[in-house]
C-alpha cells in the first residue's frame, strides 16, 4: 500500500483507529483546520448563536422529514388522510410531525436573526460578499422548500396557497402563462403539482441545501468570521505562533458556548411542540385542518408568517405585474446589499446614529410588513402595506447614500429624486382613490425620506461615524 505522510507537520503520529483512518482520509487534518485550530474572534456575542442553530434545525428537518416520508402518501386522494394517520396511528407520529412543522417556523426565526446579525455587523462586506450570496441562495432554497412542503398535507391553505403563489408566475410578461402551467404541471394545482412538489421537497431541494450550506461554511472558513466590532482579527497576528491575537480556537471555546444556545433553543422548541404546536395559527394555519376543496375558496388566503412580509409587498400595488416585480426586487436588493452599502466601517457599533436608526427601523419594517401580510386584504391594509413597503425599499436608498459619505447637497439631491419617484407612484396607482386614510398612509414613505435625508442636513452630527478601535473589544 502507498504510505501517505502525516497530515500536519506538527501533528504527532496517531495510532489506533484514528491513525488508521488518517493514513487514508484527512480526518484529523480536517478537524484541526475546520474546528480545533479554526481561530474565531474572541468577542462573539448572542447574535453568533444562530449559525449553529440553523445547522441544528437543518438536521432536525432532514431526520424528521425522512420519518414522515415513510408514512406520507403523495396522492391527492390520500395525502390529507395519511397526515391524520401519522398524527393518530403512527407511533410518535404526532411528535415527529410537530417537530417538523415547528422546525420549519423556527428555521425562519433563526435564519432571520442570522441575517439581521449580518446586517448589523456588516458581515456581507468585503471579503465576505460570496459568503453572503451563498447565504441568500440558501434563503431562496429555504423559501422554495417551505412553500412546496406546505402543499403536501393537501389542506385548504395548502391548496389555495399553492394556487395563488403559482399564479404569480402568470404575471411575468410574454412567458408567464406557459411558465405557470409548466410549474404546476397542469392547468391547475392537481396531482401533477403534488407529484413534483413532493419530489422537489423531499429530494432535490434538501440536497441543494446541504450542498449550499457546505459551500457557505467553506467560504466562511476561507475568509474567517467577522465579529461585533467588524475588525479583521487576521490583521493582528502573534509573531511567534502566527495565530490571530484576538482569536480563540473554535473548539472547545465556541462549541461549549454554542451548546448553551442549543440548550435554550431546545427548551423553547419543546415548549412549542408540546404546548402550542400550531402556535395560535402562526405555525399551522387553522384552515389546513380541513382537506383541500377546489370548489370552496377560504375567505382570507395568506401564507405562513415567514412569507407574509413579502406577501404584503406583493399585494401593496393594485397591479399584479407591479406587485410581482416589487416582490422580486425586495429579494434582489438583499442579494445586492454588499454593493449597495459600501461604507468602509462594517459594524453598526461605529456607524452614525442615523444609520443605526435606519437599520433598526428596517428590522421593524420587516416585522410590520409581516403583520400587514397576515391581515385581511381590505383597502386599508393594502394601502398601509404600500406605505410600509416603500419604507422597506427606501432603506436601500438611505444605506447607499450614507455609504457615499454624503454632503448636504447630495442628501438634498437624493431627497428630491426620492420625492419625484414617490410622487409618480402615487399619481400612477393611488390618485384616483386618494381620500382619508389612504392619503395619510402615502405620507409614511415621505416622512421616512425626510427623517433620513433631510434631518441630517440640519443636524450633521447624526451622520458622524465613531472611531473604529485597532483591536476587538470585550463587552
Ligand atoms: C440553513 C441556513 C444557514 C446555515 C446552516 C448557516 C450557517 C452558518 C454558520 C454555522 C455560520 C458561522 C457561525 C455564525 O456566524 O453564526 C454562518 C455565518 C454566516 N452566515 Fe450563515 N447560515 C445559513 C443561512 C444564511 C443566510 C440566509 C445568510 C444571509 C443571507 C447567511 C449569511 C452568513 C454570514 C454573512 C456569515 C458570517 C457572519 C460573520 O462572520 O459575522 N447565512 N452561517
Amino acid at each position: 500500500m502507498h504510505e501517505r505522510s502525516l497530515p500536519s507537520e506538527t501533528a504527532p503520529a496517531r495510532g489506533g483507529l484514528i491513525g488508521w483512518i488518517d493514513a487514508r482520509f484527512p480526518l484529523t487534518q480536517l478537524w484541526r483546520s475546520q474546528v480545533s485550530e479554526y481561530y474565531a474572534p474572541k468577542n462573539f456575542n448572542f447574535w453568533y448563536f444562530f449559525g449553529s442553530l440553523a445547522l441544528l434545525v437543518l438536521v432536525n428537518q432532514i431526520v424528521t422529514g425522512i420519518f414522515l416520508a415513510m408514512s406520507y402518501q403523495p396522492n391527492v386522494h390520500l395525502a390529507f388522510a395519511s397526515v391524520q394517520y401519522i398524527m393518530r396511528d403512527v407511533h410518535w407520529g404526532w411528535l415527529i410531525r410537530y417537530m417538523h412543522t415547528t422546525g420549519a417556523s423556527l428555521f425562519f426565526v433563526v435564519v432571520y436573526l442570522h441575517m439581521f446579525r449580518g446586517l448589523m455587523y456588516g458581515s456581507y462586506k468585503k471579503p465576505r460578499e460570496l459568503l453572503w450570496l451563498l447565504g441568500m441562495l440558501i434563503y431562496l432554497c429555504l423559501m422554495a422548500e417551505a412553500f412546496m412542503g406546505y402543499l403536501l398535507p393537501w389542506g385548504q391553505m395548502s391548496y389555495w396557497g399553492a394556487e395563488v403563489i403559482t399564479s404569480l408566475y402568470g404575471a411575468i410578461p410574454w412567458v408567464g402563462s406557459s411558465l405557470e402551467i409548466w410549474i404546476r404541471g397542469d392547468f391547475g394545482v392537481t396531482q401533477a403539482t403534488l407529484d413534483r412538489f413532493f419530489a422537489l421537497h423531499v429530494v432535490a431541494i434538501p440536497l441543494l441545501l446541504i450542498l449550499l450550506v457546505a459551500m457557505h461554511l467553506l467560504a466562511l472558513h476561507q475568509v474567517g468570521s467577522n465579529n461585533p466590532d467588524g475588525i479583521e482579527i487576521h490583521d493582528h497576528l502573534d509573531p511567534k505562533t502566527g495565530k490571530p491575537v484576538d482569536g480563540i480556537p473554535f473548539h472547545p471555546y465556541y462549541t461549549v458556548k454554542d451548546l448553551v444556545g442549543v440548550g435554550v433553543f431546545l427548551i423553547v422548541a419543546a415548549i412549542i411542540v408540546f404546548y402550542a404546536p400550531s402556535g395560535g395559527g402562526l405555525f399551522i394555519d387553522p384552515n389546513n385542518f380541513q382537506p383541500a376543496n377546489f370548489m370552496q375558496t377560504p375567505p382570507d388566503i395568506h401564507p405562513l408568517w415567514f412569507f407574509t412580509p413579502y406577501y404584503a409587498i406583493l399585494r401593496s400595488f393594485p397591479n399584479k405585474q407591479f406587485g410581482v416585480a416589487s416582490l422580486a426586487m425586495s429579494i434582489l436588493l438583499l442579494f445586492a446589499l454588499p454593493w449597495i452599502d459600501r461604507h468602509p466601517i462594517r459594524s453598526i457599533r461605529y456607524r452614525s446614529w442615523a444609520y443605526r436608526g435606519a437599520v433598526v427601523l428596517f428590522g421593524l419594517t420587516f416585522l410590520v410588513l409581516g403583520v400587514i401580510g397576515m391581515a385581511p386584504a381590505t383597502l386599508f391594509w393594502q394601502r398601509l402595506g404600500a406605505g410600509v413597503a416603500l419604507v422597506y425599499f427606501l432603506f436601500f436608498v438611505v444605506a447607499w447614500t450614507y455609504a457615499q459619505r454624503p454632503t448636504s447637497r447630495r442628501l438634498l439631491t437624493t431627497l428630491a429624486a426620492v420625492f419625484v419617484v414617490l410622487g409618480l407612484l402615487i399619481w400612477r396607482f393611488y390618485l384616483p382613490s386618494i381620500a382619508g386614510i389612504i392619503w395619510r398612509t402615502s405620507l409614511i414613505p415621505f416622512a421616512y425620506a425626510l427623517l433620513f435625508l433631510l434631518v441630517p442636513v440640519f443636524f450633521p452630527g447624526l451622520l458622524r461615524d465613531r472611531p473604529v478601535p485597532e483591536r476587538v473589544r470585550m463587552r
